[in-house]
């Protein structure tokens, strides 16, 4: 995870947040490489959620909703972890984790603050408190008198928004079960957690999808979407190999969950949680039905029956997904005796598909570089580099993750054909510039599997 930490910051891709002010608890700030690799996981995510079906329909709802919403959705009053302090470190854990890691279940989020390889309460000095219930949601007000009536909550997920839509949305796209509502968005929790990197933040990216099925359906959809989740992270080009489902037991489920099981990943901090994927029955439209006194079920017109549609929901995160694939993809390797460092992530997926450089800084191979970046800009992410040497120019576009690099040199002012360099296989061809627009389309569209997990 350090190296990755280290890797991250170095190539602008995610830093500790406020970190001139010292930090703030488990907050980051994604830079240049980091926002481009988000989009195109959540890119990716809408591919499979919208553009490939015609049965889910995208929104984005607000992140402040009437505080009545987590009364009636349970989060007001249910929505809490029970939290143990150390006197003695001044750490604060949940306790759950705690005892779950004693139970040798184990909970990887969980180490003592002076000596971590014991748990907290095994070490002679540690200190704990009785286990507090306190609520994850983080309060504000609306308006200039802070007072009770004016207390709104940040959203600790994206899902209550959905349902608070379900009966306009039913409406204006004209759907009937199973159909579903999808949004990507920031929630909040107020969390703690050791500080293992964007695994557990404050502030966190989400990609939910409500799926409302008639309630005879709801088991079998549950499975459909269980399937679907895998092959999607596996379509990211994870290895399968480090993916798991887990279902959850009975002590473990969420207030609002008849059952659910995790999609796991083997992160360097062991085997944890990358997606949720619930049943949640018809628990929140009948608890907004009941709050907001709005009918929120599906009439079919031509038969008259209704009925309270029950709810499948895969719920991911955006930051967890990156982990993953930051930590599926990083590579050591030693070529012609030098070590390199590579970020193998999926051409689909890597912040720039291709960086142009010149051999050296003279003789119009700038220029003539600057030419083609210039050009294949329009139709894909690129960078042009031709700052220090050209072996530091590839290791620096290798820890990006840039699938292909193309070098101008000296034959390339002769007959106008360059260099083209494959991350992965380190294979070079030469190619007219006229070419190189369709190769790298053709590459882009091709199936890919990394050559760590073919080896
Ligand atoms: N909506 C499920 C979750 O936030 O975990």
């Amino acid at each position: 995870m350090e190296k990755i930490v280290a890797l991250c910051k170095r190539r602008g891709f995610i830093f500790p947040a406020s970190e001139i002010y010292g930090g703030i608890a488990n907050t980051y700030d994604y830079g240049h490489h980091g926002v481009l690799l988000k989009n195109n996981v959540i890119a990716q995510w809408w591919k499979a959620m919208i553009q490939e079906r015609d049965d889910i329909v995208a929104l984005d709802s607000a992140i402040i909703q009437h505080p009545r919403t987590w009364e009636a959705s349970g989060h007001l009053e249910g929505f809490t972890d029970p939290l143990v302090d150390c006197r003695s470190c001044k750490l604060r854990f949940r306790a759950d984790h705690i005892e779950e890691e004693r139970a040798g279940d184990g909970h990887p989020e969980v180490r003592c603050g002076r000596a971590p390889s014991k748990l907290p309460g095994d070490y002679p000095e540690c200190d704990l408190t009785e286990a507090r219930a306190f609520n994850l949601m983080f309060e504000t007000t609306i308006g200039p008198v802070k007072d009770a009536a004016s207390t709104v909550y940040l959203r600790p997920e994206t899902a209550q928004g959905i349902f608070l839509d379900f009966k306009t949305t039913l409406q204006w796209a004209r759907r009937k079960p199973p159909f579903g509502i999808a949004q990507v968005g920031k929630s909040f929790r107020n969390e703690i957690t050791p500080g293992n990197f964007i695994f557990r933040t404050l502030e966190f990216e989400q990609m939910e999808m409500e799926f409302f099925v008639p309630p005879d359906e709801v088991d079998s959809w549950h499975e459909y979407w269980l399937q679907e989740r895998m092959d999607w992270y596996e379509r990211l080009g994870l290895d399968r190999e480090r993916l798991r489902l887990r279902p959850h037991g009975p002590e473990e489920l969420s207030h609002y969950s008849n059952a659910t099981s995790d999609i796991e990943y083997l992160y360097p901090i062991g085997w944890s949680e990358l997606e949720g994927i619930a049943n949640r029955g018809d628990f929140d439209l009948t608890q907004h039905a009941k709050y907001s006194g709005e009918k929120l079920e599906y009439v079919d017109t031509a038969t008259q029956e209704r009925y309270v549609p029950h709810v499948i929901e895969p719920a991911g995160g955006v930051g967890r997904t990156m982990l993953a694939l930051l930590c599926d993809g990083y590579d050591e390797e030693e070529v012609e005796g030098r070590q390199r460092t590579v970020l193998r992530l999926h051409p689909q997926l890597a912040p720039v598909k291709v960086a142009v450089l010149p051999l050296v800084n003279r003789d119009g191979m700038p220029e003539l570089a600057r030419e083609i970046y210039e050009d294949l800009r329009g139709s894909v992410p690129a960078e042009y580099d031709d700052g220090g040497s050209i072996g530091r120019r590839y290791r620096r576009q290798d820890e990006i993750g840039t699938p292909w690099g193309v070098t101008v040199d000296g034959q390339t002012l002769d007959d106008r054909t360059v260099t083209l360099r494959d991350r992965d296989t380190l294979e070079q061809i030469r190619l007219p510039i006229d070419e190189l627009g369709d190769e790298l389309g053709r590459r882009l569209a091709n199936p890919w599997r990394s050559p760590k997990l073919a080896a």
